[in-house]
């Protein structure tokens, strides 16, 4: 009689021969005709984005360091539209189009006005938004006009058409304009008085006098200052992708995506026939 132990002992040794056995065979046999794999899919281009996110409501950093804002969702609509990705990089408003450039960034989204200057060195989508110059100063300020600023100190972000509107009402060579690096720091030095007033895109001015309540400013329009539209800026002759983001727009206008981003950040959708000088008086 088989003890039970070598009866195991033996089951085992029976159960690994026959394994190594299949093992032996497995090798043995054929090996498998290669079966022609696909050509593994190249990894989808994600494009990079770059945008100056010190700009509420259009690009900002929220607490935990994500960029978020109106541009951020509108190009987000339009690259699902598109089939394509995206990512979104902090970019130094100075130097910003120059990434473009050096290829270190496919587009811009970043509040950008089209204007006829850029047009000669980048490419522009179809216009996103309707803006327009506005002026803050202190509830206290006399000023009534734009022209009542040619003898006042004025706060711009360099190398906006904020600083190009105020160089050509107080001169190329005027010390009166001073220049930040981004629009929040001009508007924090209009509270501290050291300018008396700062001049920038109205979507900007208006929402960070209604988050700074404490800042005792009022707001000034002026119908000189002429109708500003926004642009996702490309590297000039890329047309492919102007292409895309162009189709996407036209997709996300149409099927209402635009309208609720734009509802979601400004409350109203935005109205339809009238021209951004009537918009914003
Ligand atoms: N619209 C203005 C311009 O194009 C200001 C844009 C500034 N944008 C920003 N994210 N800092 O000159």
């Amino acid at each position: 009689m088989l003890s039970t132990r070598r009866f195991l002992q033996l089951a085992g040794l029976t159960a690994a021969t026959l394994m190594l056995a299949a093992c032996g065979k497995k090798a043995e046999a054929p090996a498998p005709a290669p079966v022609a794999s696909a050509p593994a899919p190249a990894p989808a281009k994600v494009y990079v984005v770059g945008t100056d996110a010190a700009y509420a409501p259009f690009e900002s950093q929220n607490e935990k360091g994500e960029i978020v804002g109106f541009d951020i969702e509108v190009v987000q609509a339009i690259a699902a539209k598109a089939g394509i990705q995206v990512k979104f990089v902090n970019t130094p408003w100075e130097g910003i189009f120059n990434t473009l450039q050096q290829g270190d960034r496919d587009m811009v989204v970043s509040a950008v006005t089209i204007t006829a200057e850029r047009k000669q060195t980048m490419d522009f989508t179809d216009p996103y938004f309707d803006a327009q110059q506005l002026i803050a100063v202190k509830e206290t300020s006399k000023v009534a006009k734009f022209a009542d600023l040619k003898k006042l100190k004025v706060g711009v972000q360099t190398g906006t058409t904020g600083d190009e509107a105020v160089t050509k009402l107080l001169g190329k060579t005027s010390t009166n304009i001073k220049r930040f690096e981004s629009t929040p720091l001009a508007l924090k030095e209009l509270e501290s008085g050291g300018v008396d007033a700062v001049v920038a895109d109205n979507g900007v001015v208006i929402h960070y006098v209604a988050n700074n309540p404490g800042g005792k400013f009022k707001m000034v329009s002026d119908k000189e200052f002429v109708p500003e539209q926004y642009g996702i800026a490309l590297k000039k002759g890329n047309s492919e992708l102007l292409g895309k983001l162009n189709q996407g727009l036209a997709a996300i206008k149409a099927d209402g995506t635009y309208n609720q981003i734009y509802t979601k950040y400004f409350g109203a959708p935005p109205a339809a026939a009238a021209p951004a000088s009537a918009a914003s008086k």
